[in-house]
């Protein structure tokens, strides 16, 4: 729930861009932060890391379904893909990555050679790497393979499902096959799961729900609770590519680790794992999806598609003109809602603890609105 300055008071269902998954200002994050602040306000990044920032390094070791996973922080999800690609040139030394339409990975120069929307890139074209190719996500595995092969690129870049691109899922088994053809080529497997991760899709890493292991994972958003912290991870064999730092660190920033953040990153970690968070996106998942079908069974004029995974749901209408006006016309009503996609899809990504209750009365103000639109 949100306040605003008026005192009027909203439902969140978008996590504030998917960041916080255990909900806002949960008082153990809260209190975590405020604990760390009476300690250390700000360490010395990988220089003289503080102990939190350690231990947060430890834990991400043992969520991650990754062997001996080594982590490198970062304060948002651009900078854990701008690791990621560093990451990948360093063991590979090929540049090129294959990347997919519609995907979005941040907004840093690096990150938007590898993001697909035309009117980020739009104007700073002329200063973009072109390192990436891009090809239709959730296409011919077939297309890929040749693509590899023909081109050879250090390593292939998705989003398990698509999240700004419009709650895009792809093809059962599609993640397996890149995987497999991302081994039999040598071309390295990066995952960003900025946003499908931590529980978001009822398992704490959407990549689990195919049995596919990247060789580089990208996470950040819900990590810190509320606070701004992203990894890109890899299992230490990869990592060691990066050499031991013997002065200059190769890649660093002035806030790396920052210890309120990893304290904060601590505590929600701790909800996700003792309130079993992940399983409740799949028991409220199944109670949202299931009202956004009624809803679409009772407008199906309206709604051409309900789709997602967990709490990671999009409900896809028939033009951006009849979804776009549905967002300022439901925060009158007293949810925020945001578009996604082309604009045809309205994106209901909650906090993982939202209520049934609270679940109702969105479903109810949605109908509410739908019957308006007619
Ligand atoms: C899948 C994905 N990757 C990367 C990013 C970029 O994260 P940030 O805005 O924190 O840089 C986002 C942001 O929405 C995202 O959804």
């Amino acid at each position: 729930m949100v306040t605003d300055v008026d005192g009027n008071h909203f439902l969140d269902v978008t996590s504030a861009f998917g960041v916080v998954g255990v909900g806002h200002n949960h008082p153990r994050v809260v209190s975590a932060v405020q604990a760390q602040a009476s300690k250390l306000l700000h360490g010395m990044g990988d220089v003289h890391p503080s102990e939190v920032k350690v231990r947060l390094c430890e834990r991400i070791a043992g969520l991650v379904p990754l062997p001996q996973a080594q982590t490198i922080l970062g304060q948002n999800g651009g900078d854990a893909v701008e690791a990621a690609l560093k990451t990948a040139m360093l063991a590979t030394g090929r540049p090129g990555i294959l990347a997919f339409e519609n995907g979005y990975h941040g907004l840093t120069y690096g990150a938007l050679d590898v993001t697909a929307r035309a009117d980020f890139r739009g104007p700073f074209q002329a200063q973009l790497g072109g390192f990436t190719k891009h090809l239709p996500f959730g296409c011919s595995l077939a297309v890929i393979k040749e693509h590899l092969q023909a081109h050879r690129p250090g390593a292939v870049l998705a989003e398990p499902i698509q999240g700004r691109g419009g709650i895009v899922v792809p093809p059962p088994g599609w993640l397996r096959g890149l995987r497999e053809l991302c081994t039999e080529t040598g071309t390295l497997l990066i995952l960003d799961e900025i946003f499908t991760g931590w529980g978001r899709t009822g398992s704490w890493f959407a990549c689990q729900h195919e049995d596919v292991l990247p060789d580089i994972l990208c996470i950040g958003k819900a990590m810190g609770g509320g606070l701004p912290i992203s990894a890109c991870v890899a299992s230490a064999e990869l990592m060691s590519v990066w050499g031991i730092s013997t002065g200059e660190a190769l890649h660093t920033s002035t806030f790396l680790g920052n210890p309120l953040a990893c304290a904060a990153a601590l505590a929600a970690l701790d909800i996700l794992e003792e309130e079993n968070l992940p399983n409740r996106a799949v028991v409220q998942g199944k109670v949202f999806a299931e009202g956004l079908r009624r809803l679409q069974a009772e407008f199906p004029d309206l709604i051409t598609e309900v789709r997602g995974r967990g709490l990671m749901l999009g409900l896809e209408m028939a033009s951006p003109a009849l979804a776009l006006p549905l967002v300022p016309a439901a925060l009158r009503a007293g949810l925020i809602v945001l578009p996604a996609g082309d604009g045809r899809v309205l994106e209901f990504v909650p906090p993982l603890v939202i209520t049934t209750e609270q679940i109702d009365w969105c479903l109810e103000t949605m109908r509410t609105l739908l019957t308006e639109a007619t």
